[in-house]
């Protein structure tokens, strides 16, 4: 349960935020409409008029805003996506005239506070825009199922993406175990290898590839191979393998030839001591990831941070993120939670290891 002092009411609204506006950015996680809920409601409980943004900074730019009262947000905690809608806008975080005309129809309205409900992409833009101008309050809401963002252990709609992978793997394993074969299955994460390592833990995998990891390529096709080798000693002849999209990004060291087919191929020329053929499929989960109803913990936590988030504008704190560290929700500066590097889950990763045997 996460602990957090709900002293809402308690806190004086220093800066007599009056008019906060919200926008949902990047890809769409399980829990943002969890998360406009709270900061919704919240708000209008500390006499706040709320101003939801559709479809993102793109919205914020053409200036389509739309009032939210306690109604508009309700029938919306288990829905996933986004009732505000959301897009990809890069122009907001390269190009200062655009933030420049996002700022102005912002003014216009006379809205004191934005709340940013996204990314990391969201929040390299929204710290741009909160350091350009200070007049305005910014606070980052961390929503992206790839729970990538160094300054908080977990972000919003990575729980329930990791439990749809799970069911997904779930699936596979029927078919694949009636078919004695070996599936690779590719999740989603960008550069993040922590829905795999999440998902594989749980779905009990037998090798779990994520782009964290100093091995080479050829270091983890053989390091599958020992897996395979290790459950056919067992007598078992089906397995699941899965993968990082962040594999395959472009990075170094592995290129972009490392996905799921190009694993699956090399299975399928493996052959095991006893002279057994391996045969693989490979299984891309997609965006399928992305999508369904939000897991309770997704929704706990879009409704502890969303309150969280009005608490910190009422306070008079500026250019913040909200987070969770060690079970307790807390803020910092946008701008340096932008900046820190995630580090790499050994202990997962052992874990991991350790159980495929
Ligand atoms: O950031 C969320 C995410 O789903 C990543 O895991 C994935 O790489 C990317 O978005 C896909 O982006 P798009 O929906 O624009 O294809």
């Amino acid at each position: 349960m996460l602990l957090i002092e709900t002293d809402l009411y308690k806190v004086p609204n220093n800066n007599n935020v009056r008019k906060i506006a919200l926008l949902t950015s990047g890809g769409d996680s399980p829990g943002m409409n969890a998360a406009i809920r709270a900061v919704t409601r919240s708000a209008l409980a500390c006499r706040m008029q709320v101003y939801g943004v559709m479809e993102g900074f793109r919205g914020l730019m053409q200036g389509t805003f739309k009032k939210m009262n306690a109604g508009t947000v309700g029938d919306i905690i288990q829905r996933g996506g986004t009732i505000l809608r959301t897009a990809r806008l890069d122009e907001f975080r390269t190009d200062k005239a655009v933030r420049d005309r996002c700022y102005a129809n912002l003014r216009k309205r006379g809205i004191d506070a934005l709340v940013v409900l996204g990314g990391d992409g969201s929040f390299q833009g929204a710290a741009l825009l909160a350091e350009e101008n200070p007049a305005l309050r910014v606070v980052g809401l961390p929503c992206t199922i790839d729970n990538d963002l160094a300054y908080t252990d977990y972000t919003i709609g990575f729980d329930t993406a990791v439990n749809t992978c799970i069911d997904m793997i779930n699936n596979l394993r029927d078919t694949m175990n009636s078919h004695d074969r070996i599936a690779v299955v590719e999740v989603m994460g960008r550069k993040c290898g922590d829905i795999a390592i999440h998902a594989g833990i749980a779905a009990g995998a037998e090798a779990i590839i994520i782009p964290e990891s100093e091995r080479t390529d050829e270091e983890w096709l053989a390091y599958i191979q020992e897996k395979l080798e290790i459950i056919h000693k067992r007598k078992k002849e089906y397995g699941i393998i899965v993968m990082a999209e962040g594999m395959h990004s472009g990075d170094k060291p592995h290129g972009t030839k490392f996905t799921a087919k190009y694993v699956s191929e090399k299975i399928n020329k493996f052959h095991g001591p006893g002279g057994n053929a391996y045969t693989s499929r490979p299984t891309e989960l997609g965006h399928i990831q992305r999508g369904g109803s939000p897991s309770a913990s997704d929704r706990l936590l879009a409704s502890t941070f969303g309150i969280y988030a009005v608490k910190v504008l009422k306070a008079g704190e500026n250019r913040r993120c909200v987070g969770i560290r060690n079970n307790k929700v807390y803020d910092m500066d946008i701008g340096e939670a932008v900046q820190l590097k995630k580090s790499t889950r050994n202990d997962l990763i052992d874990i991991a290891d350790i159980l495929a045997r």
